[in-house]
């Protein structure tokens, strides 16, 4: 019969078997399916296994925060963190297309996390030879079955690898759907702000800026995208949407009023969506007064931030996130 702990025996005796005395690298991004495969790998082998987590600066506030003190702290794991903000705002300056901001960190991230693997193994020895993947069910069958889903935006997942790789794979999540993949995240005693987390895409921020990337402007949005998650999980509705991306729309200005001051200043849009898989969603219809608790904090709190709008888009035709 299927439970957690049968799986987690079960992973943890095949990733033994398979790895012996050798050594595994594994990329976390901060989401669930990374967190839960390098924990079962963890438990399976221990000191063998080395995580990587690159900080590409695009991460919500705290987020970073909790891979290194709270993950580490529930698993012990051994962990390489690369601070790469710079490298990525730098590479990032002056770039306000979507698709080329997608390119620009999905390659910067690559060659940052190959330079994290090639010093491990500089520092551990050739017995480096495996890499975890928290590849989950339906990403199997999605990419053997052929279901020719529209690529509609280049979707890169910060767990996703360069393709000349000479090491064997790990996928002790194979089998797995994403609410088991919680369970035994809970099950191996990870903390509920990882195992609960909602989706959140692998150019984090990144893609939440419409205009150009800086780091002022993606402090602001960290703070507005604070308080919305904040508020919406101080009314237990974060369990209930499937995400709420929050938008920071750089490039357009509006008057505002203030005291007795006028401001001229940037929206910001909340786009909270209740779906099934991400490939059609429809606008979450929040109560009003948790939109008017975000909206109110927001314009208190986030400097240069005089409006705060709600997205009443379903996908399609609009996409969930706005780049
Ligand atoms: P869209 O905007 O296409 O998003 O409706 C569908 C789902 O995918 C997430 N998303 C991404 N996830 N890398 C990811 O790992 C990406 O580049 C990416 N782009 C979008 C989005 O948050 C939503 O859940």
């Amino acid at each position: 019969s299927w439970t957690t702990g049968n799986v987690i025996e079960e992973q943890v005796a095949a990733i033994r078997e398979q790895v012996g005395t050798k050594r595994a690298i594994c990329g976390l991004s901060g989401g669930v399916d990374s967190a839960v495969a390098a924990a079962l790998v963890q438990k399976a082998i221990g000191s063998q296994l080395t995580c990587v987590y690159v900080d590409h600066g695009l991460m919500r506030k705290g987020e970073t925060e909790q891979v290194e003190k709270d993950f580490v702290a529930a698993t012990g794991v051994q962990l390489k963190v690369v601070d790469a903000e710079e490298r990525f705002l730098k590479a990032l300056a002056g770039v306000s297309d979507p698709e080329e901001k997608r390119k620009i960190i999905g390659r910067e991230f690559i060659r940052v996390f190959e330079q994290a693997q090639a010093e491990i193994i500089a520092d551990a020895g050739p017995e480096v030879a495996f890499l975890v993947q928290g590849t989950l069910y339906p990403d199997v069958v999605e990419s053997g079955g052929g279901t020719g889903t529209a690529n509609i935006k280049s979707h890169h997942n910060v767990g996703g690898l360069p393709e000349d790789l000479e090491f064997q794979l790990i996928e002790p999540l194979r089998k797995l759907f994403k609410d088991e993949v919680r369970m035994v995240g809970q099950e191996l005693g990870l903390p509920d702000e990882i195992v609960q987390r909602q989706p959140f895409p692998g150019p984090g921020l990144g893609i939440r800026i419409v205009g150009e990337v800086t780091k002022e402007r993606l402090d602001l949005l960290r703070e507005a995208d604070a308080i919305a998650r904040e508020e919406l999980t101080a009314v237990g509705l974060d369990r209930d949407i499937w995400q709420c991306p929050v938008v920071l729309l750089a490039d357009v200005r509006s008057v505002g009023v203030q005291g007795d001051g006028r401001t001229y200043g940037h929206p910001i849009v909340l786009r909270p969506v209740s779906s099934e898989d991400a490939m059609t969603a429809d606008w979450s219809r929040l109560p009003y007064d948790v939109l008017a608790k975000i909206s109110t904090r927001i314009t208190n709190e986030v400097a240069d931030v005089n409006r705060v709008v709600l997205d009443v888009t379903s996908k399609p035709p609009g996409t969930i996130e706005w780049e």
